[in-house]
């Protein structure tokens, strides 16, 4: 059995190989001069554990190809690993006539691999298209962790889309936990306000979320939270895109820590060891 990283994950690919004791399959990724992909496993499979995100979008591109030459070098067995599975936030059609992307991308990897894992999906629909042979490995545990050890006072989700994680985490933090309310306007901008009845004044907070993509949820938390009276926010997300960069965090919030699900600046958490226990219990050994 072999690990084969995609373009864009080969750091968390590194990490399970070591835990696990797995090899990394040699892969030649090229592009040709008009940018195409090119992928060749250097080496006969018997199994393969392919990991790559979809994000940016030559990652589903390269998780495709990459399927192919896992077959073409033998493979009896394929099992996908997607640390970051983007264009699940359109998991249904919320106006007529809508692609749904979450369905789409499920369709192309269902066709291709045995097993699929996925770490923190964005919503348990997005999970379903993946059926049976999808599998959910939950970081709530590592953030936890993270958030305890860098003494929090409360954990506070953006909204109640990740209040049930926000919960999960705080049990292993050992604190409270409180979800804000969140109205998005646009793409880029969302109108966020505190529960009735809670203070945050003086509380080292610790904002929760699944993503910072454009990182207007967190700003604005953030924000509404140091108006109110806290006195430090620090920021924990499962995957951490930046789409609109790094800079314009500082200043409004204190820390930021993201997991390895997509390799970044503030990737000072890993999913490799829970990924690894999911692969080592559906393995067998
Ligand atoms: C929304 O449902 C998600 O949980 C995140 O809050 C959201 O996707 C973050 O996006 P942005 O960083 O662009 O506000």
């Amino acid at each position: 059995m072999k690990i084969v990283s995609t373009g864009n994950s080969e750091g968390l690919s590194s990490k399970i190989s070591s835990i696990l004791g797995i090899p990394l399959a040699r892969v030649n990724h090229r592009r040709f001069a008009d940018t195409e992909l090119y992928v060749r496993i250097e080496e006969q499979l018997n199994e393969a554990i392919v990991v790559g995100s979809t994000y940016p979008d030559s990652g589903i591109i390269d998780i495709l190809l990459t399927a192919d030459a896992a077959q073409n070098a033998g493979a009896k067995k394929k099992v996908l690993l997607v640390p970051y599975f983007g264009y699940a936030r359109q998991d249904a059609m919320f106006q007529q006539y809508e692609a749904v992307s979450a369905r789409v991308l499920s369709e192309l990897f269902l066709e291709r691999f045995d097993k699929i894992f996925v770490v923190n999906m964005h919503s348990p629909e997005g999970m379903a298209f993946l059926g049976n042979k999808g599998k959910e490995i939950r970081a709530e545990s590592v953030i936890g962790e993270r958030v305890k050890e860098d003494g929090n006072d409360v954990v506070i989700s953006p909204d109640d889309g990740f209040r049930e994680e926000g919960e999960n985490i705080s049990k292993v933090a050992g604190l409270e936990s409180i979800y804000l309310n969140k109205k998005r306007v646009s793409d880029t901008k969302v109108e966020i306000t505190i529960p009735e009845g809670f203070s945050v004044k003086g509380k080292v907070v610790a904002l929760t979320d699944d993503m910072i993509s454009t990182g207007g949820t967190i700003l604005e938390s953030s924000k509404v939270l140091k108006q109110n009276g806290a006195k430090a926010i620090n920021v924990y997300c499962v995957h951490g895109l930046f789409v609109s960069g790094t800079s314009r965090y500082a200043g409004f919030v204190d820390s930021i820590s993201t997991t390895d699900t997509v390799d970044g600046p503030f990737s000072k958490m890993t999913v490799s060891d829970i990924v690894a226990s999911s692969l080592r219990e559906y393995f067998g050994h």
